[in-house]
């Protein structure tokens, strides 16, 4: 194979087999282009165009202003610049809860327009009916259970979700109706434990310990690009956002100081 040619994609046989074989999945949100292309060439196996992106990209305060055409504008740019990667899309507020045919119709715009391969919906036991009909029109659906941050009023914050049953009986349902992968946020170790041990499906987690058959981060939190609360369960692998603020710092001195731009960055005749 050369180097030109086309990746072959992850599909949600894969993610399968590698909860089957005890191999760790990853999953990172994306949100633009070049996001998409560094966290294929790292070898990350799901992008997820979270609606997260209405806080760290928009900068609200919740997840709850985020558009069906955000999601697509982010979609699509993500799509394109992956290559390997299964590309995952949030269905926005309130697209997921407004019923079965609008959730459809909102699904199908999402993979029609952006070619995704698959929608995130929040929502387990009450979204069972749902999960099926996209399920049933061809659409994969991960359900993402625990905290759902479409409902963080409903929830009273965004506070770690300890009801063992409830979480158990949103995963599982989820999985009945055939969801090919469950996401638990904010959940206990011990519940994702035994999430994880009872599906046959993959379990992703974030806030969830390590039991779980996959993890995701919000990328711009692991790689310290915006300022600001980070929750307990990030682990921030560089301070992307501090090296920028030199290197711009570093650029107006240069400027100010008449060393940029020399010789090198100048046309001569
Ligand atoms: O929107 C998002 O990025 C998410 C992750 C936090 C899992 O749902």
């Amino acid at each position: 194979m050369t180097s030109s040619q086309p990746k072959r994609r992850i599909t949600i046989r894969d993610l399968q087999k590698m909860k089957t074989r005890g191999q760790r999945i990853t999953m990172l949100t994306a949100y633009d282009f070049p996001t998409a292309q560094l966290l294929d060439e790292a070898g990350v196996d799901v992008l997820l165009v979270g609606d997260s992106l209405g806080m760290v990209v928009q900068g609200h305060s919740t997840t709850i202003p985020v558009t069906l055409n955000h999601m697509i504008y982010h979609g699509e740019m993500v799509t394109r610049g992956s290559q390997r990667a299964f590309v995952l899309v949030d269905l926005p507020f309130p697209h997921g809860q407004l019923g079965v045919q609008d959730t459809l119709r909102a699904a199908a715009k999402l993979m029609k327009k952006t070619g995704c391969h698959g929608v995130k919906l929040e929502g387990g036991a009450a979204q069972a009916d749902t999960i099926a009909a996209l399920v049933d029109a061809g659409i994969p659906v991960m359900a993402h259970v625990g905290l759902r941050p479409q409902s963080v009023h409903a929830l009273g914050g965004y506070v770690v979700q300890r009801n063992a049953e409830r979480v158990l009986h949103d995963a599982t349902t989820a999985q009945q109706a055939g969801a090919f992968s469950v996401l638990m946020e904010c959940v206990p170790d011990a519940i994702a434990a035994e999430v994880t041990r009872q599906l046959t499906v993959p379990t992703i987690g974030i806030g969830a310990g390590p039991h779980c058959d996959g993890q995701v981060l919000v990328t711009n939190d692991l790689l310290g690009w915006n300022s600001g609360y980070l929750p307990k369960f990030v682990r921030q692998y560089a301070q992307l956002r501090q090296m920028a603020v030199e290197a711009v710092t570093q650029f107006k001195n240069d400027l100010q100081n008449g060393d940029f731009p020399g010789q090198a960055e100048t046309f001569q005749e």
